[in-house]
């Protein structure tokens, strides 16, 4: 590839395009976020994310968010050391767009190009702002695509200790919002309701909460909330809505909160890390702060514009990647679904 020049690379550009949101950032040395650009596809009238419609945003809309990035940092192209971009898992025609981009500007600039895991990109968005989070830690990943438990004993040393078995939380947290006639993204709209309710939350299961086993499951509880909102008449509905909202928000947080809480205490971890979208639910923030308020463990969740998707955490996570001369090159392709291995070891 583009031969790594021997200056130590600190100026990265991270591009991510994995669903859809098109995303660029500009961070210096791994850590200082110099612009973080976020364009956001109005996908309300469509109730989530169509492939095809995500891709063709982002071809419409990448030159503009990069640039933007650029001018935001006071940056040019020729002080970019290398481009970092999300290259696996995600959706297909979406991943290509910003693979394509990044592949055409790492070329024109002689400048190394990075291939990152989105996943990976969002265990590293915890560290991006806190570079000593102590070791082993526990680090649930919630988003729209996936719920991942692992242990964390050594920087990039993942071990998988649980998954969802069916629907991601965040992808629960949509599809009831939909139930519920709510707009898309669910889990913002979710949590809004969840806040203003009165009344005692409505009670839905608690998924797989005594499995024995570490896995989730998200799929049964959203198909509860539905059948329990398809028994109720209008003026029921209008008047239990908030309640529904809490009592699935109650669930979905306590189960999550309790199963990561157990791994903690197992591995005698010393920090807790939650983080991807649903990190951003304030309910979840502040009951596994409770979990931890008598314990010596820390815990750390990602500001909110680096819970949900962003390219600061891919560029960030570059910065340690380069050390390790994990430089891609021009053949870089993409990965929509990677299989998540047992024991994933030196990054995912
Ligand atoms: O990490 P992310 O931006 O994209 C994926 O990689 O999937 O996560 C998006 C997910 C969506 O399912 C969205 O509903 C959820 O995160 N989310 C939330 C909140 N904000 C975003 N879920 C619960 N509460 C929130 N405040
Ligand atoms: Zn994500």
């Amino acid at each position: 590839m583009n031969m790594p020049s021997t200056k130590i690379p600190s100026l990265i550009l991270g591009i991510e395009t994995s669903c859809d949101d098109t995303c660029a950032a500009i961070v210096r040395n791994g850590h200082h976020v110099l612009s973080n650009i976020i364009a956001s596809q109005q996908n309300l009238a469509l109730g989530g994310v169509v492939p095809e419609v995500a891709a063709r945003d982002h071809l419409q809309k990448i030159s503009q968010v990069v640039m933007l990035a650029l001018s935001d940092a006071k940056v040019s192209f020729q002080e970019i050391d290398a481009i970092a971009v999300t290259n696996r898992p995600g959706l297909a025609s979406a991943l290509l767009v910003g693979v394509a981009f990044a592949k055409a500007l790492a070329f024109a600039l002689h400048i190394p190009l990075i291939g990152v895991h989105h996943i990976e990109g969002h265990i590293f968005a915890s560290r991006l702002e806190n570079p000593d989070i102590p070791l082993p830690y526990v680090c649930l990943t919630v988003s729209g695509g996936h719920t991942l438990l692992m242990l964390v004993q050594g920087h990039f040393q993942y071990q998988i200790l649980g998954q969802t078995t069916d629907d991601a939380a965040g992808e629960a947290f949509d599809k009831v919002a939909r139930t519920l006639g709510l707009t898309f993204p669910g889990g913002p709209a979710i949590a809004k309701l969840a806040a203003q309710n009165l009344h005692e939350p409505i009670v839905f299961p608690l998924p797989m909460m005594y499995s024995g086993d570490e896995n989730f499951s998200f799929s049964g509880i959203k198909t509860a909330v539905r059948y329990y909102w398809e028994s109720l008449s209008q003026e029921q509905k209008a008047c239990q809505l908030t309640a529904i909202a809490a009592g699935f928000q109650q669930s979905v947080v306590k189960v999550l909160v309790e199963k990561t809480w157990r791994m903690v205490q197992q591995y005698n971890a010393r920090a807790v890390v939650i983080t991807g979208g649903v990190a951003a639910n304030q309910e979840l923030r502040h009951q596994m702060l409770c979990k931890a308020q008598s314990s010596a463990v820390s815990v750390f969740f990602p500001s909110l514009p680096l819970c949900t998707d962003n390219a600061a955490m891919i560029a960030g996570l570059a910065f340690y990647k380069l050390q390790q001369t994990c430089c891609s090159d021009l053949n870089l392709g993409i990965q929509s679904n990677v299989v998540c291995k047992t024991i994933v070891k030196n990054g995912l």
